[in-house]
């Protein structure tokens, strides 16, 4: 099957970030990771950074048609604005797992809202750079069993 990762507005500056929030690793080496683990349980996996929201709607709606199965995201600062990106991802109607590395409950009130969490399949959050990790271990589960 297709895994889909995106990530949302300044993750691309992860590593030099406000490290003592989001940690050391940077953004290649997280997708790196994810895409070995990936393609080691036999699947594709393609991923896209993107600071602008509207090139995060567009891959959503590209993801339809190429077969995507599931779609991790990390939508950043988009989680707490973005009713366009919640439209896509209800649009193409496929199965998705929202990914935070800071725990944004335990943060500024402005981040305790999501626009994505009650269309998630879960949610991850807190576990700096293994967020994604156990996120991605979800959504193989998930493709093993057949119900992705
Ligand atoms: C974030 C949390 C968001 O509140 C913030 O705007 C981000 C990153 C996280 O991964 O912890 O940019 O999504």
């Amino acid at each position: 099957a297709k895994l889909l990762v995106l990530h949302g507005p300044n993750l691309n500056l992860l590593g030099m970030r406000e490290p003592e929030v989001y940690g050391h690793a940077t953004l290649d080496q997280i997708d790196a990771d994810l895409r070995a683990r990936t393609e080691a349980a036999g699947h594709a996996f393609d991923s896209l950074q993107s600071n602008a929201e509207h090139a995060l709607v567009d891959r959503i709606q590209s993801a339809r048609a190429d077969g995507t199965a599931l779609i991790l995201i990390n939508p950043a600062a988009f989680t707490h604005t973005s009713v366009a990106i919640r439209d896509a991802l209800a649009a193409v109607a496929i199965p998705f797992y929202e990914v935070h590395l800071s725990n944004p409950h335990r943060r500024e009130p402005f981040r305790h809202t999501s626009y994505f969490s009650d269309l998630a399949v879960g949610v991850v959050c807190g576990f700096g750079a293994d967020s994604y990790r156990y996120a991605l271990d979800a959504a193989l589960s998930r493709l093993a069993a057949g119900t992705a």
